[in-house]
């Protein structure tokens, strides 16, 4: 049997072993998830050991590594490398009343799974290992070796990964020649994209504290800072009306589109008065002089994420808060030191702290954005191939505006190249309710993995 025969014909037993993995609630944010994540990266190290690699566990301060090897029959110091990363953590699956269908519960619904890590990243990443399980079940082999790395804690910043990154053991560990990962999204549907840039990252938390209590608003309204109206102040200093961030030096190191990149970015075949309408919007917001998708690729944001201040609860409550805070993010464009950043936005926010107010800024996570020359890549080649193979459509190339907070520190420590081939959907619902994956994809990002493992 070929293993064109062996995909074609474990269609069922690849969908069983998916909607297994996508049972286990792996929510790296949440504590008391922490043993449905251990079982998650357990899941994965029996699969990758029923193919008879080598498979492990790393321990971290977090959710652990999953690490497997595979390992030609003949090598020699020059047997190339072949990295293939993704991560088996998910998001929350909140707001739970808007689901369809149970979160961790896979539901098929008109060619589509629906659940928690569908396309982010359990679905995207088992490609991967089905498409090796396939060229290896049916006799054949490989002539250079594969190793899988799989964290729990992408959502979350990637800590005990990049920790493990620089240490003495983890760069031997993870060497490579060549990095895939499937944890994005196409251009389009049927549309095969090779990403080669993504947007760094700064995750912070501001929290302001005025009176040292709730205080009622009659009696000293008037003749107090209300914190939460600090906050708003604040908040509302970060972007001028046409999305410009007002911190200052904030631009400094930006390094700008290219002609060429302008170019090839608006010559793909893209509606932004679709693109809004799908989210049910008309006209968006943003820099001027930028199209959508540089805008949503190439230049930095601020955003706010969530703010807490106050009484929440039915009715109204006539009081000045004693507390206000706010989880905000950046994302990043390549050359912005996330670390860097970090310091213009606390020394910004120091300048914006009206009397009587204390601050803290927590700064939770932050990612370097990335840019990759792929002219050189002698890598690129064999995947434009297997692309052009499995969809009948060359790939366009793009970058994208999310983060994966460990590519770049992989890309910079392990200098290899990095080759982005997400399998979703932009209205995949990733971090949303109703995260889906189609089933289609998903059969076909078999394929064509096995195709570039086969060309590589
Ligand atoms: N898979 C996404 C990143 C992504 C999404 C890349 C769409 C390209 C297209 C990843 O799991 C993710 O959500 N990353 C976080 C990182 C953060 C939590 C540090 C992100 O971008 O918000
Ligand atoms: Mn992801
Ligand atoms: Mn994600």
């Amino acid at each position: 049997m070929s293993y064109k025969e062996y995909i074609a014909s474990h269609r069922d037993d690849f969908e069983s072993r998916f909607f297994e993995v996508l049972r286990f609630p792996s929510v790296s944010a949440v504590p008391a998830h922490r043993p449905d994540v251990r079982r998650t990266a357990e899941w994965f190290r029996d699969q990758f050991a029923g193919l008879g690699l080598s498979a492990e566990l790393i321990e971290t301060a977090g959710p652990p590594i999953v690490f497997a090897e595979y390992i030609p029959k003949t090598m020699t110091d020059e047997t190339p490398t072949l990295l293939i990363y993704g991560h088996y953590d998910v998001q929350p699956p909140d707001p739970l009343d808007l689901w369809h269908s149970p979160p961790f519960e896979p539901t098929i619904q008109n060619g589509n799974v629906y659940a928690r890590g569908a396309t982010d990243d359990k679905g995207q990443f088992l490609t991967h290992v089905f498409a090796l399980e396939s060229i290896l079940q049916s006799q054949d082999s490989l002539p250079y070796k594969i190793k899988f790395v799989v964290e729990g804690e992408e959502e979350i910043g990637s800590r005990g990964l990049e920790h493990f990154l620089h240490t003495d053991e983890g760069k031997h560990k993870l060497t490579c020649d060549c990095i895939v990962v499937s944890d994005g999204s196409q251009f389009a549907p049927g549309q095969p994209t090779i990403t080669y840039g993504l947007r760094g990252i700064i995750a912070c938390e501001l929290f302001l504290t005025g009176p040292d209590r709730d205080l009622h608003s009659g009696t000293f309204g008037g003749a107090v800072f209300n914190p939460a109206i600090a906050l708003t102040k604040i908040l509302s200093q970060f972007i001028d009306e046409n999305g410009i961030i007002r911190v200052p030096q904030f631009y400094d190191d930006v390094l700008p589109l290219t002609d060429r990149e302008r170019s090839q970015f608006a010559a793909l075949d893209f509606s932004e008065a679709e693109f809004f309408a799908e989210i049910g919007l008309q006209s968006g917001f943003g820099e001027k002089g930028y199209s959508v998708n540089e805008r949503r690729w190439a230049i930095p944001t601020f955003d706010i994420n969530g703010i807490t201040a106050g009484y929440q609860g039915e009715g109204s409550k006539t009081i000045i808060p004693s507390k206000a805070s706010a989880k905000f993010t950046c994302r990043l464009v390549p050359n912005q030191d996330p670390v860097k950043i970090a310091e213009l936005i606390r020394s910004y926010i120091g300048t914006l702290i009206p009397p009587d107010i204390t601050w803290e800024l927590s700064v939770q996570h932050g990612a370097g954005g990335m840019s990759l020359d792929l002219d050189q890549s002698k890598f690129v080649e064999p995947m434009v191939q297997a692309l052009e193979a499995t969809f009948g459509k060359k790939p366009v190339f793009t970058r994208g505006g999310g983060s994966i907070p460990i590519v770049a520190a992989f890309n910079h420590v392990l200098q290899a190249d990095v080759l982005l081939v997400g399998w979703g959907q932009d209205d995949d619902a990733l971090h949303s309710p109703n995260e889906k994956f189609s089933l289609e994809s998903f059969h076909r990002g078999i394929l064509a993995s096995a195709m570039f493992l086969k060309r590589l």
